[in-house]
């Protein structure tokens, strides 16, 4: 589509799509290999011209979606909040923020998304709820000892019950004024709840039925490892063995993972099935899928989330935390195939998400991969050197045998923003560190359209004109981002818009529910494997390497013409003739 000009409207897309997107829908096993698209509402477009992105803008942009040839689209938290973490601070799950649009408005592109063939994925964020959320203040209100307090970890004392770390850094409990604690793994504005009380988890169905009631076709978990905790509250043991730590990973989790999986089964379509859908909304076919944010080092403890009767699939953030080079890239790669086997679930591939620094900047540095702790202003990068790697990375995680995550901008190949002015940050890890990490704003910068300066389009009026006097972004935009605009890479055959485009196309049409997987010999420096009439190479190395017999170069993330893969790059291979493909690169 045309982002300036909406060459490809909705209704065009409709017409010429439609019996591709039925074809979609009709698939129960779409969330095997799907390719899921991450928006962060905020920062995706703007409908309203008020410089935060919103509903009405997702709608407006659906067809870029659709161009791009993804499956799903997974919503980071749209509902009603303090945006203390950006959403991820609940206060009402069955509200939409007002900045963000109505609950007609998530109803309405729901259905559009469908009409296009793209399933929706919403945020459940089942470890804590935000302090405004009403049962919050209920407790905040009805004080120390009363029952409203015990669906909470509220605690007496002169101290502190445990000397537990946030996941953002810092304390993990606060002190009311009335001499109670009260437990947050993460900041102070998002209390945890107590998941041995059945409130919490009723209520955590009826939102899990509220959601797939109105045609989602899953729901992605926050925080899935952490809910339960010992109640007796120990501290962390130095090294804890297999389910013996005291607020993560505990074996009761997995009752309320077969509790929720009885929940989406019953959308499902199999015997009993309740009908799914609410009249007026349009139902979403086939499985509705459970993914998992499982942050675990233990692959089998990982994979024990995703048996038949859990969850479907969970993230794999050990890939995404590797540093470029092959051999580690191998290892994560063997080690995650092997582990999700025995439980017949697909792997996941992601190369990053709303909380980590963005895959051109991070594969641009010395220290390549993606840790937490390590995040620094002022780390030095190569950006192009990051951006060769992402566009490797990009073919190398999308010939990979499973689902497949995007996060927004990543097919543009953003950059991290790493001079933010300080007094625009809002992620509480940067305020907890006290100003020693540089927080995730930097992955969260609106989206850049079309245009030379900001905010490149990002916002829109109700046509879906480009406003013609927006607000300021929510947080500010790069001046040097006109290259990275979606406008600017539609023209461009070369650029990591394209790359994403083909190898997604190309995905689809060569491997498409073919889970086969088997590795090629190779250099230390280098990757290949075949997928079916696939062959996959990837070099990590600082030299060229020749590329092995082919018949055709399907795509490649850089010039081969040489018969060689530059180093910092990946090629797709037609090993034997293919009518059906032509080169490209
Ligand atoms: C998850 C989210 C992150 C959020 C945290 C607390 O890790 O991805 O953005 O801050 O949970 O909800």
């Amino acid at each position: 589509m045309g982002v300036g000009g909406n060459e490809t409207t909705m209704t065009d897309l409709l017409d010429t799509d439609a019996p591709r997107a039925t074809d979609r829908l009709a698939d129960p096993l779409w969330w095997r290999d799907a390719v899921i698209y991450e928006v962060y509402p905020r920062s995706f477009a703007d409908g309203n011209g008020d410089g935060t992105g919103d509903l009405a803008g997702v709608r407006q942009r659906l067809p870029y979606l659709a161009d791009l040839g993804v499956d799903a689209v997974w919503f980071t938290p749209w509902y009603a909040s303090p945006l203390a973490d950006g959403g991820y601070d609940v206060a009402d799950y069955r509200t939409i923020h007002p900045d963000f649009g109505t609950l007609e408005d998530a109803e309405a592109l729901i259905a559009d998304a469908l009409a296009l063939g793209i399933r929706t994925i919403v945020d459940v964020v089942p470890n804590h709820v935000s302090r405004e959320h009403e049962w919050f203040r209920a407790a905040l209100a009805a004080g120390p000892g009363s029952a409203e307090r015990e669906r909470f970890w509220f605690r007496p004392g002169d101290a502190a019950p445990t000397h537990w770390e946030s996941n953002f850094g810092g304390e993990t409990w606060t002190r009311l004024p009335d001499g109670d604690w009260y437990l947050h793994l993460f900041d102070a504005a998002q209390p945890d709840l107590n998941w041995a009380h059945p409130d919490v988890r009723r209520e955590h169905e009826e939102v899990l039925r509220f959601w797939l009631d109105r045609g989602v076709a899953g729901v992605r978990i926050d925080s899935a490892a952490l809910l339960v905790k010992d109640p007796a509250l120990p501290e962390v043991p130095a090294h804890p063995r297999p389910g013996e730590h005291p607020n993560t990973d505990r074996d009761e989790l997995h009752t309320i993972y077969r509790g929720w999986r009885s929940v989406t089964d019953a959308y499902t379509g199999a015997p009993g099935a309740v009908d799914g859908t609410r009249a007026g909304t349009t139902p979403a076919p086939g499985t509705r899928a459970l993914v998992g944010e499982i942050w675990l080092e233990d692959t089998d403890r990982f994979t024990a989330y995703l048996r038949p009767d859990e969850l479907h699939t969970a993230f794999n953030f050990d890939f995404m935390s590797r540093p470029w080079n092959a051999r580690d890239l191998r290892d994560s790669i063997t080690t995650t195939l092997a582990a999700h086997a025995p439980v017949g679930a697909p792997a996941t591939w992601v190369l990053s998400n709303h909380d980590v620094t963005r895959p051109v900047t991070r594969y641009g540095r010395s220290a390549s991969g993606f840790s937490f702790a390590a995040k620094r202003f002022g780390t030095p990068t190569d950006l192009a050197l990051g951006t060769r790697r992402a566009r490797a990375a990009a073919l190398l995680t999308a010939a990979l045998p499973g689902a497949l995550y995007v996060y927004q901008g990543d097919e543009l190949g953003l950059p991290e923003v790493e001079d933010l002015p300080l007094d625009a940050l809002q992620d509480p890890m940067h305020r907890r560190s006290g100003g020693v990490d540089p927080g995730r704003d930097g992955c969260r910068v609106p989206i850049p359209w079309v245009g030379t300066e900001p905010p490149y389009g990002f916002s829109s009026d109700a046509r879906g004109a480009v406003a013609a006097d927006p607000a300021p972004t929510w947080l500010p935009q790069p001046a040097d981002w006109a290259p990275y605009t979606v406008a600017a890479q539609e023209r461009d055959p070369r650029s990591m818009l394209a790359l994403y485009r083909d190898a997604i196309r190309l995905r689809r049409e060569l491997l498409h529910h073919d889970e086969s997987f088997a590795w090629l010999p190779s250099d230390d420096d280098v990757l290949a494997f075949r997928r079916g009439t696939l062959v996959c190479v990837v070099n990590t190395g600082d030299r060229p390497v020749p590329l092995p017999d082919h018949h055709d170069v399907l795509l490649a993330s850089a010039d081969t013409s040489d018969g060689t893969l530059p180093s910092d790059a990946a090629a797709w291979l037609a090993p034997e003739p293919n009518p059906t493909t032509q080169q490209r690169n």
